[in-house]
């Protein structure tokens, strides 16, 4: 039988050095990223044939790497090519790029995280939602966790990591209790971050978003930098659990969809159960500076 040549559109992959389809992409199994989760990533998004802000995720994935005593044979320039090549390759306008620095492959009959070479894998594929556009219409339905986030003692999660157990876990529990996205509390009983996006709330037109516990995530960082634009007054401190059910709007923040309103916590319907002004205005703002290229690097398709 003859073997369909895989679409490009389906994703490419940079592994071992080489750039391959996708589906021909793999792990060896005695990679401890597989096998113990000993890895860093980062994940940037391509939109309309540009990335967004390529330089600060290869900046933080540099910083990640040096957080886990981790170093690759590519230096940033080096990176980028790649990066940019696998888009390149694949035609994708818009798409999820992912970069992974794995700790490798100790020597046989060792356990020394010292003596792995460390190892790249980058790959591209169609963009990925958080919520649909349906779900983003509507608003999302959010859950507070009984999981409680792994203390940041334990693992930092300004690491970006593959420690997804607890952030898993409450997804599992938003669906049994008809959410779509769960948020996680700290030790200290304080909110922290759902699988793959930040929070923010808004009470009396002012923004705060947790101070720590979380991953320094690059929409809430272009959050942030639009404060002034908007004249929004955004606080980076501890966030309360009782501030999700009495605040005005929530809404979460990730690569992976960009700003997305929540209208229920805990079954508790926000404001008028509608996806709220200032949200939309944050929102918009999101979209209309990709659009006119802000901190954007053009791929040339050659096509
Ligand atoms: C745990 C966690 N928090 C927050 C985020 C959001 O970060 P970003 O805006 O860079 O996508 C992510 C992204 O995957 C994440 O894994």
């Amino acid at each position: 039988m003859q073997q369909e040549t895989p679409d490009p559109r389906d994703g490419i992959a940079f592994v071992g050095g080489r750039y391959m389809p996708l589906s021909e992409a793999s792990v060896p199994i005695l990679d401890r990223g597989f096998v113990r989760s000993d890895a860093t990533y980062d994940v940037a998004h391509v939109w309309q044939g540009r990335i967004f802000r390529l330089d600060d995720h290869i900046e933080r994935f540099f910083a990640s790497m040096r957080g886990l005593r981790m170093s690759l044979p590519y230096d940033k320039a080096a990176l980028t090519e790649i990066l940019v090549e696998c888009v390149r390759r694949s035609g994708l306008r818009d798409a999820y790029l992912q970069m992974t620095c794995t700790r490798g492959i100790p020597p046989r009959g060792t356990r020394d995280p010292r003596l792995c070479e460390n190892r790249l894998y980058v790959f591209v594929q169609p963009f990925v939602w958080i919520a649909n556009a349906e779900q983003q219409r509507q608003g999302l339905t959010m859950v507070v966790s009984s999981v409680a986030r792994i203390p940041p003692d334990s693992v930092d999660p300004r690491i970006k990591n593959f420690h997804w157990l607890d952030l898993t876990m409450g997804i599992f529990e938003a669906y049994d209790r008809d959410a779509l996205v769960a948020v996680l509390k700290g030790p200290d009983g304080t909110v922290t971050e759902g699988a793959g996006f930040n929070l923010f709330v808004v009470r009396d037109g002012r923004l705060a978003t947790p101070e720590s516990g979380v991953f320094e995530g690059m929409t809430r960082r272009t959050v942030l930098d639009f404060a002034g634009d908007l004249g929004l007054e955004i606080e980076v401190r501890p966030v309360l659990a009782e501030e999700l059910a009495g605040a005005d709007e929530v809404f979460i923040t990730s690569t992976a969809g960009g700003i997305m309103p929540v209208t229920v916590v805990d079954g508790r319907i926000l404001s008028n159960g509608r996806p709220g002004p200032v949200t939309g205005r944050v929102r918009d703002l999101y979209w209309a500076r990709h659009d006119e290229g802000w901190r954007m690097t053009p791929i040339d398709y050659r096509d």
